[in-house]
């Protein structure tokens, strides 16, 4: 493998042998599933260590990389971490299960299977952490009850908000032009709120970072 010093930095963050195999069999030459590339998955598993969170919120379960690579991370000083992940495909979220079970993460990790803005609408409480890896073209309007259910202090996660710079300027071929409208108004709306402050990372696909303030 031909990669820089920063990139294999990056990768040797996460060495833990389930998430290896699962990030080499999700690849696109295997199964070509979307889990969180590998440097923004460094960038989270950072920001679990950082921040401490005891309860997660993830809208885009997959098949459980993400979250059990939260929850693997967590392990590090807490007993009692929590990780609500909402799954659209029934399929993805049925392996996401047997994924967590093999872990050992049941009671760390809960699938909510149905649709992430309709979930979000309907949960209460507060979270820690919010990450938002589901479709980006949702991401805006969930916003109002992303922001409800994220704590002050709290650490909102937006993946893959550049959509293969498609989001940065200029016009947009019809058919990525819903998805990239709505990933501006997300990016507009966080940037314009002053309950945020907020950066966006954009090593990989881009992720934003916001904190409520
Ligand atoms: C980028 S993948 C998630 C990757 C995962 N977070 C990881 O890193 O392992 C996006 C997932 O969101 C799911 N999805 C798409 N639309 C959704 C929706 N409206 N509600 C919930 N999940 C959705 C897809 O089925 C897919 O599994």
């Amino acid at each position: 493998m031909n990669e820089g010093i920063i990139e294999g930095f990056n990768r040797a963050q996460i060495t833990d042998e389930t998430l290896v195999k699962m990030r080499e069999s999700s690849a696109r030459d295997v199964d070509n599933l979307p889990i969180i590339r590998e440097n923004s998955a460094a960038l989270y598993r950072f920001l679990i260590t950082a921040l401490k969170p005891l309860c997660a919120l993830e809208t885009g379960t997959c098949r459980g990389y993400s979250a059990i690579l939260a929850a693997k991370t967590a392990a590090s000083y807490t007993d009692s971490f929590k990780c609500y992940t909402v799954e659209l495909d029934s399929v993805n979220a049925q392996e996401a299960i047997k994924n967590i079970a093999a872990e050992g993460l049941t009671e760390h990790i809960k699938v909510i299977h149905g649709d992430a803005a309709e979930v979000l609408a309907s949960l209460s409480g507060q979270f820690d952490i919010i990450f938002l890896d589901s479709s980006k073209s949702h991401y805006s309007e969930m916003l109002p009850d992303v922001k409800r259910l994220l704590r002050r202090g709290g650490v909102l996660i937006a993946d893959d908000i550049a959509y293969y710079g498609k989001t940065e300027a200029g016009e947009v071929p019809h058919k990525h032009r819903t998805i990239v409208n709505s990933l501006r108004a997300f990016i507009r709306q966080i940037s314009e709120d002053e309950d945020f402050t907020a950066v966006i990372d954009t090593m990989d696909d881009g992720m934003l970072l916001a904190v409520k303030n």
